[in-house]
Order: C-alpha cells, then sequence, then structure tokens
C-alpha cells in the first residue's frame, strides 16, 4: 500500500527524515538551509484508536517535537488540560460520529493552541463527519481551524471481509502528503460537505435507529459473546479502552458501557470474541493495521495494570 523508493522507505518518510537531519546538522553549525533560530514548534497528537488505523495517523503525522497522546489515557489519568503551538485529533468515525470516548473527552477538555486539527479515519462512506465534529467541538467550545477526513481500512466487521479491505489501495500516502502539507501550512479549511451526504447520514440515522446525541454506545456484554475458543490470554482485557474484560475463574467476562470500536474482537487472537447480535461477513478475518503492533494498542487504551 506504501509508495517506497530504492531504499524501501516512503517519500514522505525520507522528506521527513531529510529535514530532521538539516536541522540537527545545522544545530551542529553546519550549513544547511534551516537554523537553529527557527522557531521549533510544539504539536500534540491526541488519538483514539482500535485497530490501528489512527495510531498510524498520528504517527506519521507526528516530527520529533509531537507529543503522541491516547485519547484513554489521558482520561484515565483525568488530564484534560493541554497547551502547544499546535494540537491535533485523530479518531475513527463510528456512523459519521465521533467515538464516546473522544466527546467525552472534548466535552471536557482546553486545549490551547493557535492551531488545531482534526484527522476523521473512516472506511468507506464519510458523509457529513466533518460537519459533525465541527458542530461538537463548536459546541464544546473548542472549535477547530483544519477538519479532513482520510480513508482507510474499514473494520466494521458485519459489512466488510478482512481480507478484502486489506487488498484495496486506499490511496493511504497520497492522503498523509495532502494532510501533512496542510497541517504543516496552517491551512485553515474544512472538507466540504455534499448535500447528498447530508441526506445519507440522515438516512443511516433513521434506519439504525442510532441517537445523534450519543452514537454507538452499547453494553459489552449485550454486544458481545466469549466461546471456548477462549485460552485466557489476557489481550482482551489490555485493548479495551472501557476496561470491560476481566479474567476470572470461570472465564473471560464482559460488561460496561461499550464504544463498539472492535479492539476487542479484532484482537483477540483466537477470534473466541463474537457478536451476540451482529452477522459477520467473514467471522475467520480480523485486522489490525500492518504498521501498528499489539503492544501499541494495549498501550493506548489500557486501563488496568499490564499483565506482563
Ligand atoms: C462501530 C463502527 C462504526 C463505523 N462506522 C463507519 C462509518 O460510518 N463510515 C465508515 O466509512 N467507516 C466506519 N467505520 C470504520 C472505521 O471508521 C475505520 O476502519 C477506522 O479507520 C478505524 O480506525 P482505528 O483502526 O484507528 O480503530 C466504523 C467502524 C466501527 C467499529
Ligand atoms: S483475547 Fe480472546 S483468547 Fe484472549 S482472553 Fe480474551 S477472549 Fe480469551
Ligand atoms: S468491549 Fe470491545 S468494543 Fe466495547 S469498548 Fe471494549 S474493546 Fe471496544
Amino acid at each position: 500500500m506504501d509508495k517506497r523508493n530504492n531504499n524501501g522507505i516512503s517519500r514522505r518518510t525520507a522528506l521527513k527524515r531529510m529535514a530532521m537531519l538539516m536541522a540537527g546538522a545545522s544545530c551542529l553549525g553546519l550549513p544547511t538551509l534551516t537554523s537553529c533560530d527557527m522557531e521549533t514548534k510544539k504539536r500534540i497528537i491526541l488519538y483514539f484508536t482500535a485497530t490501528g488505523n489512527c495510531l498510524y495517523v498520528a504517527r506519521e503525522l507526528a516530527d520529533k517535537h509531537t507529543e503522541l497522546l491516547s485519547i484513554p489515557q489521558m482520561m484515565k489519568q483525568k488530564r484534560y488540560t493541554f497547551e502547544a503551538d499546535e494540537i491535533g485529533l485523530v479518531y475513527p468515525v463510528y456512523g459519521h460520529m465521533p467515538p464516546n470516548m473522544v466527546r467525552e473527552f472534548i466535552n471536557k477538555a482546553r486545549l490551547t493552541a493557535r492551531y488545531k486539527f482534526a484527522i476523521l479515519t473512516y472506511g468507506n462512506r464519510k458523509c457529513c463527519s466533518v460537519e459533525i465534529w465541527d458542530d461538537i467541538s463548536r459546541k464544546a467550545g473548542c472549535a477547530f481551524d483544519y477538519i479532513t477526513t482520510m480513508i482507510m481500512v474499514d473494520n466494521w466487521l458485519p459489512n466488510f471481509d478482512m481480507n478484502e479491505q486489506i487488498k484495496i489501495d486506499k490511496h493511504i500516502p497520497e492522503s498523509l502528503d495532502r494532510i501533512t502539507a496542510d497541517i504543516n501550512s496552517h491551512r485553515r479549511w474544512h472538507e466540504p460537505v455534499t448535500e447528498l451526504e447530508r441526506q445519507q447520514h440522515a438516512g443511516f440515522l433513521k434506519s439504525s435507529g442510532v441517537n445523534p446525541e450519543v452514537g454507538f454506545k452499547m453494553i459489552s456484554q449485550e454486544a458481545f459473546a466469549v466461546t471456548d475458543s477462549c485460552i485466557g490470554c489476557g489481550i482482551c482485557t489490555e485493548v479495551c479502552p472501557r476496561g470491560n474484560y476481566t479474567l476470572t475463574s470461570t472465564g473471560v467476562k464482559t460488561e460496561g458501557d461499550c464504544e463498539f470500536c472492535f479492539a476487542c474482537i479484532h484482537n483477540c487472537p483466537q477470534k473466541a470474541i463474537v457478536f451476540k447480535q451482529l452477522k459477520e461477513v467473514n467471522p475467520n478475518a480480523r485486522y489490525r493495521n500492518e504498521h501498528v503492533s499489539l503492544w501499541s494498542i494495549k498501550e493506548a487504551n489500557r486501563q488496568n495494570k499490564p499483565t506482563e
């Protein structure tokens, strides 16, 4: 999926490394086009991820001055105040809306920055997700200067076969190039939304019965079951951003308010977590972004102490 040069690295990665080298050389007194006098901007990127797409994007938009922070970890620490030159948010759209934790976070957060950007990843249909975020963030008193979407693998198991999704070229390097150029130049822009997209979202709300004020807020014991294939590895207890899974003497239990993020179902190595009410296109296919390790998903979402 990644466009690579002869050295096996992408063009954008090569450019990013070159910029970092030039900045380093300049600081050592070597002649370069940059200067140590240049203001170094501090960027904070806050992300929410279940299967790694948003973490990958957050990492790709980071430079050496960037602080990458997981929203579930910030909420666990009750940390809601952030100050930097630039603050970005990366999250997956669920029914074109943000995950509940992201809503909860933005309602409590105080983000102080000269430039605020939001990248919304999706897999197939973004509809008016940009307007939805604009509305939610404005109501929270935290308007964003730049909001855009980025298409990636769609991890929605009821409609998509992950083995097929990973074969589709979603032009990820091109999207990252576009977004990198935009945010580096502090572009103030909201990706336009069409009337058809607004109608499609309204149609989705009507047919699904999903409450737009809440989005996909589920109850995990009603949504998921654990089958006999479970080997008690404990991964689900660490990848759930709500901390809904526990290992008990009688097996794995899940309960609590659920984001419906699918971190548990996608990351279970035994495919022992199944939907109680929904059918899957391919129950044997699961997904995690190829650049993101299981450890990173645990690190991003873990609500309990590490088991290792
Ligand atoms: C509950 C749920 C709802 C989703 N709704 C949409 C949607 O409305 N439109 C869409 O294109 N993708 C949708 N997706 C796909 C994700 O937004 C997409 O795969 C995202 O990149 C996943 O990010 P992550 O890997 O960081 O978790 C949905 C996924 C889930 C789990
Ligand atoms: S991740 Fe899967 S196999 Fe591991 S404990 Fe949880 S349900 Fe069982
Ligand atoms: S139970 Fe599963 S879907 Fe629900 S919040 Fe936890 S990891 Fe996400």
